[in-house]
């Protein structure tokens, strides 16, 4: 196992890529399934995750093959219907090939994911879109097990905003007959760039990215070619904050401007000055950092993912910060581990509140989960002195060589065996 090892309170200078949206990549990759051809999806980011969905999509069948961003994937050999527990206990993001299989095969098994260090995570509105659209769906030995005989399509009122669950809804109604309507819907980018990558293989979806979207089913779709999958918006909003701390000056290149509105308020009201240029943002961090209160939301809110990196910015704040995390209410296994390097946190129900301190003090912590280990991360690169990061393979999910990147710019930061 590797560690990443941080010597902190450099300024970071220079530009920096993001790379493709993990959260797009992953139902993208999904949706190969529905179609029985030779799929190739560009600016697919090189995560622990992405290989994750690859081996699934093995594992039922299909062959897929990764070099220099660039995946192929050729869906006509699926002929397995089972996404074993141990894929999906390594990501919960593998329940999204249920709507996909039960949509071409008419039949599916998932295992249920289990417990997840943000929180309880169900999947209720996922089986109760199936089962709205005419599936059967049983829940036996730990499996999601579900079997269509035909699919028609209808109104699927969500009872909360869930991404992964608009997204296999989606999916499910891209080959269901007639039109359903997904009420409640989430509003996510990542959602856009699925709907927009389905809508090239020849399905009929509108209103991605607002919360009605309609899905005209169609008998069948074509493979997806080239696809370019959108810039990954939490690891440009990561690397913004990387920008506003220790007075750094950073170009952050290839990110949309559009998807980053939340976190870019928040950061203006914190002294942080931030300029578009272009598909460039460029961050300059202030020396006087001031503390602001945030919740998360569901997009356009502010991100969930982005709860614990903004957190950082806000233990080296001037005042009182007052955060709540509204989506995954236990979403703070890195408020320990930065209390270990001097943090001033005290947790409230689903709030955290903040109080800045002069000094953040670089010590060994341990990684919980991927947001939190880029908080971590950020931590290290404020903190005085030496910090070691262990567990980074939480990091390697969802982040390309963040350590290469950040070194690129000037961060004391290397990656050493344990
Ligand atoms: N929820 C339910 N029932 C459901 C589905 C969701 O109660 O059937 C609840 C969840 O417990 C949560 C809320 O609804 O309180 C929203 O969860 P959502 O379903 O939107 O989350 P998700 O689809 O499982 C995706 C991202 C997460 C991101 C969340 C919120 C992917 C692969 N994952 O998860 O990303 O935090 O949306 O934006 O898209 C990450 O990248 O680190 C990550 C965790």
């Amino acid at each position: 196992m590797e560690k990443i090892v941080i010597e902190g309170k450099k300024k970071l200078s220079g530009e920096v890529n993001v790379g493709g949206a993990k959260n797009a990549v992953l139902p993208i990759i999904a949706a190969c399934i529905l179609n029985d051809g030779e799929n190739t999806i560009s600016n697919v980011p090189d995560l622990a995750d992405v290989r994750t969905m690859m081996k699934l999509l093995e594992t039922l069948g299909a062959k897929c093959e990764y070099a220099d961003g660039e995946l192929f994937v050729n869906s006509k050999t699926i002929d397995r219907y089972k996404a074993p527990y141990d894929l999906v206990k390594t990501m919960r993001a593998s329940v999204l090939v249920l709507g996909p299989l039960v949509a071409r095969f008419k039949k599916a098994e998932v295992s249920l994911p289990g417990g997840c260090a943000i929180g309880e995570r169900p999947i209720d509105q996922h089986i109760k879109g199936l089962r709205i659209l005419g599936a059967s769906v049983q829940l036996e030995d730990g499996y999601v097990s579900a079997a269509a005989e035909k699919l028609e399509g209808t109104t699927v009122p969500f009872d909360l905003s869930t991404v992964t669950g608009t997204e296999n809804i989606m999916l499910l109604a891209s080959l269901s007959e007639g039109e359903t309507v997904i009420l409640n819907a989430a509003c996510e980018p990542e959602v856009v760039d699925l709907a927009n990558a389905l809508n090239l293989m020849g399905a009929k979806i509108e209103g991605a990215g607002t919360d009605i979207i309609t899905i005209t089913g169609v008998s069948s779709l074509g493979p997806l070619r080239d696809y370019r999958v959108m810039p990954d918006r939490i690891e440009a909003g990561t690397l913004m904050i990387a920008g506003a701390l220790n007075e750094s000056d950073l170009v952050i290149k290839d990110c949309r401007f559009e998807h980053l509105g939340a976190l870019t308020g928040k950061l203006l009201q914190t002294g942080t000055e931030i300029e578009k240029n272009g598909d460039s943002i460029r961050v300059r961090g202030s020396g006087e950092i001031r503390s602001i209160d945030f919740s998360t939301l569901p997009y356009p809110g502010f991100p969930t993912d982005m709860q614990a990196q903004m957190m950082i910015l806000m233990c080296v704040a001037d005042g009182m910060s007052v955060i709540t995390e509204n989506i995954f209410p236990q979403r703070f296994m890195h408020t320990a581990e930065l209390r270990r390097m001097g943090a001033d946190i005290k947790l409230v129900g689903n709030s955290a509140v903040v109080r800045g301190v002069a000094e953040i003090r670089g010590a060994p912590i341990m990684a919980s989960d991927l947001r939190a280990s880029a908080s971590l991360v950020l931590a290290g690169l404020c903190g005085t002195g030496r910090t070691e990061v262990s567990r980074i393979y939480h990091l390697d999910r969802g982040y390309e060589k963040l350590d290469e990147k950040l070194r690129s710019v000037g961060a004391g930061i290397w990656r050493e065996k344990e």
